[in-house]
């Protein structure tokens, strides 16, 4: 077993670790060298494609919070309105739908019943369906129109991490495929976007390499009862995530929350010595977020927070105010979810192995969920 473990003491350590591979092997051939998307697999007539109006992203755990990030990306190079649903709260509200609607699936399994009903209900409604999916020939991609494989290879861990990483950068190839269709953005600019994810590999197999002081960190945290999760923008899906995963596997109760809710109600769950992380945006972003975040690191650290931060490297402003803080690459602003949420996966892994839990079957949960 440990050589199926590529000499990791787990599945998911060892998919952590794919994870530069999960995101190259996804970008690997869909684009040519004058930086133009080349998804021939999606057999959807890209006259149909133009017509659509609004997308809906459809998923569950994991794969939904993929589909969180792919709404910034999607409506910022597509400009088409998209809306990111759980899957089993989608069919329950009489959703609006057409032929004009296209609906994309994420799914790591392809056989979350959830998703497949959803998938099946919204065609029935005469809308498109693509699947973003890591499962050859699994039941989602059958029965949507079109699908787009992540390449993640097969992921045995039941929590997720080298598949979401595959899914957000299938899912921004899909958003950028369809803004080159449309003509909504200059094929300059999609080179440029293209260039930059073909670093992201890289970035992250660095943060790999610079992990010692953040297990560290996770081990020395073992006996917490509780740790807390701020994003803001594309760091609010991958705040969730890191979530999602320490309560997964190191069954700590753990939330993710939108910075800017914090004064609308998580602040009075601040008390001395909460562990609270904070995904900072890069400061090189727009619309000051920057410095919305880092005051807000303020706030949590003057009542008593620790405060653990993820930040870009050379963003010096949050020094000041955490206690610990991991630097990721530079990356535009719409990718840094390949990059942030890694450090959150291996906090998690590394804390919940000194707790002595199996991480690769987490208790109470299944891999693929085919009940609903
Ligand atoms: C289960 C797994 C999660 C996963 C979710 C969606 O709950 O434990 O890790 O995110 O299903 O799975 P899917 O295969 O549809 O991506």
């Amino acid at each position: 077993a440990s050589a199926e473990k590529g000499g990791f003491s787990s599945f998911m350590e060892k998919e952590i670790h794919d994870q530069p591979d999960a995101v190259a092997q996804t970008l690997l051939g869909r684009s040519d060298i004058n930086g133009k998307l080349t998804l021939d697999e999606l057999r959807i007539d890209p006259a149909l494609l133009k017509q659509v109006n609004k997308i809906i992203v459809l998923a569950c755990g994991t794969a939904a919070y993929a589909g969180m990030v792919a709404k910034y990306a999607i409506e910022n190079w597509c400009r088409i309105p998209t809306e990111v649903e759980l899957a089993h709260e989608f069919r329950y509200r009489d959703p609006i739908l057409d032929a004009n609607t296209l609906v994309v699936s994420i799914s790591q399994s392809g056989e979350t019943m959830d998703t497949l009903m959803a998938v099946r209900y919204a065609r029935e409604q005469g809308a498109k369906t693509i699947s973003i999916c890591n499962t050859n020939g699994s039941t989602i991609p059958r029965e949507s129109d079109a699908v787009l494989y992540t390449h993640a290879g097969p992921e045995i861990a039941v929590a997720s991490t080298k598949a979401f990483l595959a899914q957000i950068t299938a899912a921004y190839l899909l958003g950028l495929y369809l803004a080159q269709l449309r003509g909504n953005i200059f094929s300059g600019q999609i080179k440029d976007v293209l260039a930059d994810l073909n670093k992201i590999p890289a970035k992250i197999q660095k943060i790999l390499d610079n992990a010692g002081p953040l297990r560290e960190l996770a081990r020395s945290m073992a006996n917490e009862k509780s740790v807390l999760f701020l994003g803001r923008h594309v760091g609010y899906p991958v705040a969730l995530e890191g979530a999602l995963k320490l309560k997964e596997i190191a069954y700590i109760h753990a939330e993710g929350f939108a910075a800017g809710e914090l004064k609308h109600g998580p602040i009075a769950l601040i008390d001395d010595g909460q562990p609270v992380f904070v995904v900072v945006p890069s400061p090189r972003g727009r619309d000051s977020l920057h410095a919305k975040v880092v005051s807000n690191i303020q706030e949590v650290r003057a009542r008593g927070a620790r405060t653990l931060v993820i930040a870009e490297e050379g963003d010096e402003a949050v020094k000041a105010y955490a206690e610990y803080v991991f630097y990721v690459p530079e990356t535009p602003t719409l990718l840094m979810p390949l990059l942030t949420t890694v450090p959150l996966q291996i906090f998690a892994a590394e804390l919940a192995q000194a707790k002595g839990y199996d991480v690769d079957q987490p208790r109470n949960l299944a891999k693929s969920v085919t009940v609903e």
